[in-house]
This record gives structure tokens, C-alpha cells and sequence, in this order.
């Protein structure tokens, strides 16, 4: 199959081919004709290379790579589905490009009741070409105008209008409602716009006309409107082919084949730009010197080569050089032109429509000929009709190989060999053109046969569609508003942290001073940071994280070894009688002791216990209030050293010294000041949160003594208890206090720390999705569960290597079923929170390093901080913004932060052995 057209004339049948320039002249003009026909034929085989290098550049612009040539684009457009059809509201529409010198204004009602259409009301207005051509403002103030003057003679408010921006042209979309002109195409040129953000553009000229407020909240590409304004009970189409004084498709392509995507699931809308196509190899054997000359004299020469031999704009100007080359050659008209035909753009598409209407006979192209200023004979009136089907069998067919490409793109991305799709078609080229859709549906059908195509025609040149898009954005800029409005609280400004960072000093100079504050600033006894010279065999205790340990920790010249096993602590345990929990700590010593062979051994011990504990000496430590869902009973006001030491008595024949009791921060600032002297704060942001210092011992009023230094555990968990952080608190937090174990207590922890964010989330969650923001408003048993939201979640949720697939992933683990926008939104709620935490967190700390620079009467202050904790080290932004808060609100001290390796066992270890050290002194 070597020929294919309607001319219904074969390749050597009385056709000889047409001269090229420059090459002797035929006899006889019938000849001349159809050489110059002959040029238009397109062969299967052509049509073939360029479905085949059009499907070619589509899958490399996917892939992402720019090809040499500029191939055609493939831009996703932000639209994820096809219409639901349950989207409704008014809407204005403004369409812009798709028509050529006109852009229309529509109101389009969405009943969003299946069948029930009501019909748009619209209105033409014609651009003037000096718009077309001048200052991009001038255009989008004159768009604004006819929107006014479309709508003031509608009975509307003038407040709160939703409008659709139908943009023809091609355009990087970055979401619904902003997309960047890349260039201009179809007798556009207008001066400041390409580069530009198109919606903005219109926004501001809206404001400039002031006359209504009109929010744009979707921009879509006339292609995409056409492709959604397909009827649902016919389609859903999921191509949309627009051929109007330009031309181009889109498609509903398989997310994860579009790199530029993270997305590997769904679908989304591709506009392709087929205009830009210009293969050579494929478009150079079927361009005639017409086309060349077209292109040549176009505004944008060697651009949308291949819309310049398919556009309506175009099909009238191919006509026209063929006549005028034709009739130059005394072929045509004998011999004479006009000057309309010597005028470029003089042959519209309706001319040629006309012209082409074998209905029409030819009598009308007479009278068009005539029109043109010309004297057609009979003969000239056929062979004129002759140059028009000729264009138009062209367009059509290449339009056909165009789809065709797509149609094989659209068999590759879903796997299917035989596939059924509809395709709406748009523009006034289908309209008008008799036979353009026959030609077009007649060579798709041979160029892919294993597909059943529909064609569908947009009822409203898309007008429908873009008004759908625009429901579907309107929903979701009412939801992003919805969201914003629910994390605005958690956006906390300077001036916030600031405040927190003063009151957080003041709690501790009160606390200091034994006045009533929510910081208890307990003295540790732990007066100096090791100093390198501890040596020995100690057994260190690790209770209150999320993990319970045992350990062996052996200080040597050689530096310190530590072997450790870790023990659970069942719910029932924590949460039971504190002779219960003792003696299941003693259990796990002495199971540690035999697998490490110790049994019997007496070796010093280090207690590191994570809790709120008044100390009276290094082994004397009353437990004030559990914190972190322990809530053993018979312990608060109990000294937990005897507690522990009963609990070795009950269990005879088990020999240990207790020594030392440590706060998990003061054993993480010894564990870190081994390696580095500089390190006099220890930090834990865990299961729960707190912060120890080395302060003046001349501030501590409940310890004697001027001179030297004192380790202070604040206990900053329950800054905030006094009521002091109720500016900063939101509902959300107030429900997870609510609902814990402590209300009204630890409320700084509660904004914090990893027993508690999970739950923040999933709170607001649950908000969001009361709201209809999220989930569809379905809400789910699985979210209504406490503590089903991990923090962990958070950490892997926000991680950067983390596709949006895999949060997805980690969602619909918990049984939630989710959109793509879902799961963005899932992911800006958890950074929102955590960011709100590390902040928080860096506020206290700044607090804390500045009380020592003051204490010290420092210009500046360099010190390291010691960090442990599971949500400080996993999450993949804290410790930056920590950082990043610290050097904000406390410029004038230089602050370290070491990530404690051994945990603060090998601490509780080091405050033991320099104990002994000092125990021994005191000896001798
Ligand atoms: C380390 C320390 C513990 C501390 C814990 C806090 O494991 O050794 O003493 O309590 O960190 O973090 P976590 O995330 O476990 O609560
Ligand atoms: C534009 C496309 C548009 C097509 C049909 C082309 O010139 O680049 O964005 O879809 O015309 O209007
Ligand atoms: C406790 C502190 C501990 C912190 C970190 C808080 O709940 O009150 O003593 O340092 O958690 O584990």
C-alpha cells in the first residue's frame, strides 16, 4: 500500500510529479498541476517513519532526555484523571489561542448530575492582530475587558467567580493553576510573556481592570479541555485532538512512565506538542518547497514545522503559494494573479473548506476565486479544488500518523495489543472541514490496525472540559486552603521562637532558684565531665528510652568497650507495680551477668533512668512523676536506687553496688565529653525530650557551694506545664494530651518528641479528613486507632529519597485508601510537625548554650552538644533545623552537636567510675 488519499488517483496514473525550482518547465499545465499535486501525496511508508519517529521522540521526551532536534514536548499537565462527572459549580471559562484571532469567554453551570447538561452561555470577541503581535500586558488587559464585558451582562455576584484559563499554546506546567509560556505558536508574538507565568499574567491584569474578583484557578491546554469535555456516558476519552488554526493532542499517560514525575501510580494527562515535531529524516521526503516558503514567511520560522502542514491556519496559506506558484506559471488564471492572492494569509480555512466541499460544486469556488480578486475559468475552479484536497488529504493523513503514534504509545504503556479508546476531537478544521475527520479515522485504521478508535466530537470546543478541570481545582485549592489554614499554627514564626527562648531562660532562673517554674532544673551531682583517667569494670542500666539495656562497659587506657544486651519492658511491666518493674530489671541484670559470665561478680553500677528524679546525691535520686507512658505504681516519691537495691535484695544471692544514678541527658553529655571536652550539654530527643547543662554552681540555690560546676537536668519536657506554651498550643495537641496517659503534663515533650508526634499527625489527619480535604472525607477505622501513626512514619515519610509512591506505599499500609494529591498532603502535615518539634527543640537549646556564654561572661561561646535519641538521629531533617534554630537564636555561641555512638550507658558508666575515683580519693 504505496498511495493513500482520496485523490483517488495512483501513483503513475496521469500524475506526472510537479517541477522543483530551477528544473525545465513541463509542456502542458495539467501536467504542471499534478507534479505540483504529486508533491502532497504522502506514501504509507512515510506516514509509517513518521508515526514511528514521532513515537520515538515522545518516549525520549518522557524519559526525560532532550533529543538534538527539538522533538516534541510531552508536558504533563497536572490534570490526574478523567472528568468523575460529579464536579459542579459555575464556572467562567476563558479560552485563549485555540481559535487563532478570537478568544471566548463562556459560563459553564456543572450540575454534576450525569445527562443533566445545562448549556453554556459564551461570547466571541476578535483580537486585533496589533494585540496578537504587542506588549504581552496590552493582551491580557484586553482579555480582561471582554471578561468583564461578558460578564456584566450576566446576572452575577461580582465576588468570588472561579475561572478556567484555557491557554492554547505550549506551557511547563508546575500545578493546576501555574504554567510558564515557553513559546509562542499560531500568529502569536506577543513581547514579555514567553518565560512567564501565564496564570499570573491574567491575575493581574483581572486586578488591573478591578472591576470583578475573579479567582483563576486552573489553566489547561485546549487539547486537555476537549479531552474532559467528552461526555462521560460516551467516552471517558482519554485522548483529546485538536485541530483548529493550530493543532496538537493529549493523552492519559501511565504516571510512572513520566520521568519528570515521582509518581508510579495513576495516570496523568500528557499535552504532546506535536507541532514542534521536526524529524527530518521523517518530515524533510514529505515537505514541499510550499512548506518551506510557509515556514520562511511565518513569525516563527524553522518552529511548529510540522503544525505548519496540518493547522487551519496554515491549510489556506499552502493553498494560496500553490495558486500563486501555479498562476506565475501561466498554469492557473492565466496567468494572472491578485494582489489579495499575493497577500499572504488571504486564503482562510474557511475559503478552503468551502473550496473543497464537493456539495459546494464549482460554483462556490467561483464565487471564493472571485472574491480573491481573480477570474477563474472552469478548469481553474477544479484544479483549485484539486490544490485544496490535496492540503487537506495531506493534513488529515499526517494528523493520522500523528495519532496513530499515539495510539501505539498508548498500546506500549498499557501492555494491551488490541486496544479500544476514544479520541474527542476539537476546532474548527473537524467542524468545518468536510472530510478531514473521514481521512483522518480511514488512515488511523490502516496505520493501527489493532486499535478501535472512537472519535468523539467536543460538544463545546472544550468549554465543558475546562470548566471540569476547573471544578477538580477549585476543590483542591479550597483543600489546600483548608490545609494551610490547619498548619498555619505550626508555622512558627522568629518572633514566636524568640518568645519561647525567653520564657524557657526565665523558667530556669526561677527553677534555679527553687521559685515555683515549670522547669525543675534538678542538680545531677555530676560536678565535672570525665576527664580521660577513669579506669575499670562497670555495669550500666538503660531504662526510659525505647529500649531497655544492660551493659558491660570496661574503661581501660585503651578507651572503653562495651557489650550490652537489650531487654523489653512489657506495657503491663511499665505500666504495673514498681516491685514488679524492679524485679524484672534485677531479672535482666542477672541474665545479662550469666551470659556474660559476671555472675557473682559485684561490679559497680550505673543507673542511667530517664525520669524526672530529685537527687540528693549521685545513688540518690526520687523518682518526681513517670513521664513517657511508664506508670509503675509505688515509685513516684520513692528513691529508685533503693527500689532497685530492694529489688536485689529480693533477689538473694546477687551481689551489685549501685553507685551512680543518671538522667539519660547527663549520660549522654559524659558518653559525648569523653571524646570532647567541649561537650557540657546533653540533649535527648527520643521517646520523650530533655536537656542537661554543666551551670555555675553559684546558681544552683539548692546546692551548696560557689565555686566549680554543677550538671542541671531541666526536665524541659514539662516547660510549658505552667501554661506558658498555651499561645503556641493547637486543638491538635490539646486531643493528644488529652488522650494520654499525663494530661496536663510534659506539654512541652507532647510537641516534641517521638511518642508524640505519630499522634499529632494522625490527628490532624483525622481533622483533614472531617474536613473532606483528605481520603475523600472517608474516614477510617485504622486512623481512628491511637499510636497506629508511627513517628517513625514521619522519619520515612519525610525522608528526600523517598519517592511519593512510597508514601503512598506506607499509607495504604494503614489501610488508607489515597489520591496522589493525598499523599502530598500527608507528607506537608508531617513536615509541618516535625518542623514545628526541631524548632521547638533548637529554641530550648539556644536558650540553654546562651545561659552558659552569659554565665561565663563570654563575647562567644564555643561548646559541643551531646544528642541521642531515636527521632534526633532518624529523622531526616531535625537535626538541621536544630542546628539551624540554634544559629538563629543564639548567634554568638558556636554550638557542636555530637551524635552519642554508645548511648548513655558507657555515660552512666563514666559518672560511675569517676565516682569510684573520687570515692577512692576521698580513702586514701
Ligand atoms: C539512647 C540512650 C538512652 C535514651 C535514649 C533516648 O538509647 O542510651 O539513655 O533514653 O537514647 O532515645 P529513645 O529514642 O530510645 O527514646
Ligand atoms: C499549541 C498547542 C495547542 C494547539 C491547538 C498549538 O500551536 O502549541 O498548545 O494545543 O496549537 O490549539
Ligand atoms: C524524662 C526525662 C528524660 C527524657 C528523655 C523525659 O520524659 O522526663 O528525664 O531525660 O524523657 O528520655
Amino acid at each position: 500500500m504505496d498511495s493513500i488519499g482520496s485523490l483517488g488517483l495512483q501513483q503513475g496514473e496521469g500524475a506526472p510529479s510537479c517541477p522543483q525550482e530551477g528544473l525545465p518547465c513541463p509542456s502542458n499545465s495539467s501536467e504542471m498541476v499534478q507534479e505540483c499535486l504529486q508533491q502532497f501525496k504522502v506514501t504509507g511508508a512515510q506516514l509509517r517513519q513518521i508515526q514511528t519517529s514521532l513515537l520515538g521522540s515522545m518516549e525520549q521526551a518522557l524519559r526525560g532526555q532532550v533529543g538534538p532536534a527539538p522533538a516534541v514536548r510531552m508536558l504533563p499537565t497536572y490534570v490526574g484523571s478523567t472528568p468523575h462527572g460529579t464536579e459542579k459549580g459555575d464556572f467562567v471559562v476563558l479560552e485563549l489561542g485555540a481559535t487563532g484571532a478570537s478568544l471566548r469567554v463562556l459560563w459553564v453551570t456543572l450540575t454534576g448530575i450525569e445527562g443533566h447538561k445545562v448549556e453554556p452561555r459564551s461570547q466571541e470577541f476578535v483580537i486585533p492582530q496589533e494585540v496578537m503581535l504587542g506588549p504581552g500586558q496590552q493582551l491580557f488587559d484586553f482579555a480582561a475587558r471582554c471578561l468583564s464585558e461578558f460578564l456584566d451582562v450576566l446576572p452575577v455576584d461580582n465576588q468570588g467567580l472561579q475561572l478556567g484559563f484555557s491557554f492554547s499554546f505550549p506551557c511547563h506546567q508546575t500545578g493546576l493553576d501555574k504554567s510558564t509560556l515557553i513559546s509562542w505558536t499560531k500568529g502569536f508574538k506577543c513581547s514579555d510573556v514567553e518565560g512567564q507565568d501565564v496564570v499570573q499574567l491574567l491575575r493581574d491584569a483581572i486586578q488591573r481592570q478591578g472591576a470583578y474578583s475573579i479567582d483563576v484557578v486552573a489553566v489547561v491546554n485546549d487539547t486537555v479541555g476537549t479531552m474532559m469535555g467528552c461526555e462521560p456516558g460516551v467516552g471517558p476519552c482519554e485522548v483529546g485532538l485538536v485541530v483548529d488554526t493550530g493543532t496538537n493532542a493529549c493523552y492519559m499517560e501511565e504516571a510512572r512512565h513520566v520521568a519528570v514525575l515521582d509518581e508510579d501510580r495513576g495516570r496523568v494527562c500528557i499535552s504532546i506538542e506535536w507541532g514542534s515535531f521536526s524529524d527530518e529524516g521523517a518530515l524533510g521526503p514529505v515537505q514541499t518547497i510550499f512548506d518551506h516558503t510557509l515556514d520562511h514567511e511565518s513569525l516563527n520560522p524553522g518552529a511548529q514545522r510540522f503544525e505548519k502542514m496540518i493547522g487551519g491556519l496554515y491549510l489556506g496559506e499552502l493553498v494560496r503559494l500553490v495558486l500563486v506558484h501555479l498562476a506565475q506559471r501561466g498554469v492557473l488564471f492565466g496567468g494572472h494573479t491578485s494582489p489579495v492572492l499575493r497577500s499572504q494569509g488571504s486564503i482562510l480555512l474557511e475559503h478552503v473548506a468551502e473550496m473543497e466541499d464537493p456539495s459546494a460544486g464549482a460554483a462556490r469556488v467561483h464565487a471564493v476565486l472571485q472574491d480573491l480578486g481573480l477570474n477563474p475559468k472552469a478548469s481553474d475552479a477544479e484544479w483549485v479544488q484539486c490544490v485544496c484536497m490535496a492540503v487537506c488529504t495531506r493534513a488529515a493523513q499526517l494528523c493520522a500518523a500523528a495519532l496513530a503514534a499515539v495510539l501505539s504509545r498508548l498500546q506500549h504503556s498499557r501492555e494491551q495489543q488490541a486496544l479500544q479508546i476514544a479520541v474527542a476531537t476539537g476546532g474548527r478544521v473537524f467542524e468545518r472541514h468536510p472530510r478531514f475527520l473521514s481521512v483522518l479515522r480511514e488512515t488511523v485504521m490502516l496505520l493501527a490496525p489493532n486499535c478501535d478508535v472512537s472519535f468523539i466530537p467536543s460538544v463545546d470546543g472544550g468549554g465543558r472540559g475546562v470548566a471540569m478541570v476547573t471544578a477538580v481545582a477549585a476543590r483542591l485549592a479550597a483543600h489546600r486552603r483548608l490545609l494551610e489554614e490547619t498548619l498555619a499554627p505550626f508555622r512558627l514564626t522568629r518572633e514566636q521562637l524568640a518568645e519561647v527562648q525567653a520564657q524557657m531562660r526565665e523558667a530556669m532562673a526561677k527553677g534555679l532558684q527553687g521559685e515555683a517554674s515549670s522547669l525543675r532544673m534538678l542538680p545531677t551531682y555530676v560536678r565535672a565531665t570525665p576527664d580521660g583517667s577513669e579506669r575499670g569494670d562497670f555495669l550500666a542500666l538503660d531504662l526510659g528510652g525505647t529500649n531497655f539495656r544492660v551493659l558491660l562497659v570496661r574503661v581501660t587506657t585503651g578507651g572503653v568497650q562495651i557489650s550490652s544486651q537489650i531487654y523489653s519492658i512489657p506495657e503491663c511491666v511499665a505500666q504495673g507495680s514498681g516491685q514488679q518493674l524492679f524485679d524484672h530489671i534485677v531479672d535482666c541484670i542477672v541474665d545479662f551477668q550469666q551470659k556474660q559470665g559476671l555472675s557473682g561478680q559485684s561490679l559497680p553500677l550505673g543507673f542511667t533512668f530517664s525520669f524526672p528524679c530529685r537527687q540528693m546525691g549521685l545513688d540518690q535520686g526520687i523518682l518526681l512523676n513517670w513521664t513517657k507512658g511508664f506508670n509503675a505504681s509505688d515509685c513516684e516519691g520513692q528513691d529508685v536506687v533503693c527500689l532497685l537495691r530492694e529489688a536485689i535484695r529480693r533477689r538473694q544471692a546477687v551481689e551489685l553496688n549501685v553507685v551512680a544514678i543518671v538522667n539519660d541527658t547527663v549520660g549522654t553529655m559524659m558518653s559525648c565529653g569523653y571524646e570532647d571536652p567541649h561537650c557540657e550539654v546533653g540533649l535527648i530527643v527520643g521517646t520523650g525530650t530533655n536537656v542537661c547543662y554543666m551551670e555555675e554552681l553559684r546558681n544552683v540555690a539548692s546546692v551548696d557551694g560557689d565555686s566549680g560546676q554543677m550538671c542541671i537536668n531541666t526536665e524541659w519536657g514539662a516547660f510549658g506545664d505552667d501554661g506558658s506554651l498555651s499561645m503556641l498550643s493547637t486543638r491538635f495537641d490539646a486531643s493528644v494530651d488529652q488522650e494520654s496517659i499525663n494530661p496536663g503534663k510534659q506539654r512541652f515533650e507532647k510537641m516534641i518528641s517521638g511518642m508524640y508526634l505519630g499522634e499529632i499527625v494522625r490527628h490532624i489527619l483525622l481533622h483533614l479528613t472531617s474536613l473532606g480535604v483528605l481520603f475523600r472525607g472517608q474516614q477510617t477505622q485504622r486512623l481512628q486507632t491511637r499510636d497506629i501513626f508511627k513517628t517513625k512514619f514521619l522519619s520515612e515519610i519525610e525522608s528526600d529519597s523517598l519517592a511519593l509512591r512510597q508514601v503512598r506505599a506506607i499509607l495504604e499500609d494503614l489501610g488508607l485508601p489515597l489520591t496522589s494529591d493525598d499523599a502530598l498532603m500527608v507528607l506537608e502535615v508531617c513536615q509541618a510537625v516535625s518542623q514545628r518539634a526541631a524548632q521547638l527543640c533548637g529554641a530550648g537549646v539556644a536558650a540553654v548554650v546562651e545561659k552558659i556564654r552569659e554565665n561565663r561572661g563570654l563575647e562567644e561561646l564555643t561548646i559541643s552538644v551531646g544528642v541521642d535519641g531515636t527521632l534526633y538521629k532518624l529523622h531526616p531533617h531535625f537535626s538541621s533545623l536544630v542546628a539551624a534554630t540554634v544559629r538563629e537564636l543564639a548567634p554568638r555561641c558556636v554550638v557542636t552537636f555530637l551524635q552519642s555512638e554508645d548511648g548513655s550507658g558507657k555515660g552512666a558508666a563514666l559518672v560511675t567510675a569517676v565516682a569510684c575515683r573520687l570515692a577512692q580519693r576521698t580513702r586514701i
